[in-house]
């Protein structure tokens, strides 16, 4: 596996095997791997002959009270995680390489980034859709795989892909948990003992409102009123950031299911902001 840190030679590289008919299989993170980073360098590497992993802390889409310089790290750990997956190459760029100082160019996708995570983090998907876009350019992939513990970002990708025809297919990685149903996050190393015994219960609320959902109940604010009860009761160290029922495309909100939701919340539990998504699907 080679380190690379400068764009431009990224590119090069890419680029060429791109000439010697070598397809791309990207994967964009940014760093502290656990096992659903690992799941999508495995989709990627199964797909494509060269895997690109890019580790980048990108600092577009933190807001000014926001995590980025807290941000976990472990940069040999995840070096070795990404060999040992058989990456190629291991993108590890510095913010100044990536933003010239002058930097004036933004991908942005309002109609889908209004709600849900952008009501909290205004400017947070403007700073992923571009650095999203720089990445799919420096490394022109076949195949770019993210998670969909995001799914907002996801829906978002693949509508600036589709609208800019940028030659990708993007392949949603699925949501990997915890054995006892957390969401896999690397902000997850920010809860203490007790925060994340409670933490488990913001996918117990969701899944106490998906039993209710089984049993015929399609009305969201009767199912939110079970998530939110259960989240009383179980997680008091919690705040909701947000707990909405939208169609899983468009992200247009859903009042009464009679097809196919995504149940998607964020939670703060001390420093973290933890997020999750559930399919409530006919
Ligand atoms: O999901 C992430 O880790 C980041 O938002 C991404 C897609 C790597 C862009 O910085």
């Amino acid at each position: 596996m080679q380190l690379v840190t400068s764009p431009s030679k990224l590119q090069k590289i890419c680029l060429q095997w791109r000439c010697d008919g070598s397809t791309v299989g990207l994967v964009p993170t940014m760093g502290y791997f656990h096992e659903g980073h690992k799941n999508l360098m495995r989709i990627a590497r199964e797909k494509a002959d060269k895997l690109v992993v890019t580790l980048f802390v990108n600092p577009t889409q933190f807001g000014e009270n926001e995590d980025l310089s807290t941000y976990p790290a472990d940069h040999e750990g995840d070096a070795q995680i990404a060999r040992d997956l058989g990456a190629d190459i291991l993108f590890i760029p510095d913010a100044g390489s990536m933003y010239a100082k002058d930097h004036a160019t933004w991908v942005d996708v309002p109609q889908l980034a209004k709600d849900l995570c952008a009501t909290s983090r205004p400017t947070h998907f403007r700073g992923v859709s571009t650095v999203v876009t720089k990445l799919l350019i420096l490394t022109l992939p076949e195949y770019a795989v993210f998670g969909e513990k995001d799914w907002q970002q996801l829906a978002i990708i693949r509508r600036l892909v589709r609208d800019l025809h940028l030659p990708t297919n993007i392949i949603g990685g699925e949501l990997i948990r915890e054995k006892d149903g957390l969401a896999m996050s690397s902000r997850n190393a920010y809860l203490t003992p007790e925060e994340r015994a409670q933490a488990v219960h913001i996918n117990a609320g969701i899944r106490a409102g998906a039993a209710v959902f089984e049993q015929g109940e399609h009305d969201v604010e009767k199912l939110k009123a079970v998530i939110r009860a259960h989240w009383q009761r179980h997680l008091p160290l919690g705040k909701e950031d947000y707990l909405e029922f939208i169609d899983p495309d468009s992200l247009e909100p859903v009042t009464t299911i009679t097809d196919k939701a995504r149940c998607a919340v964020a939670v703060y539990v001390g420093k973290g902001r933890l997020l999750d998504n559930w399919p409530f699907y006919l």
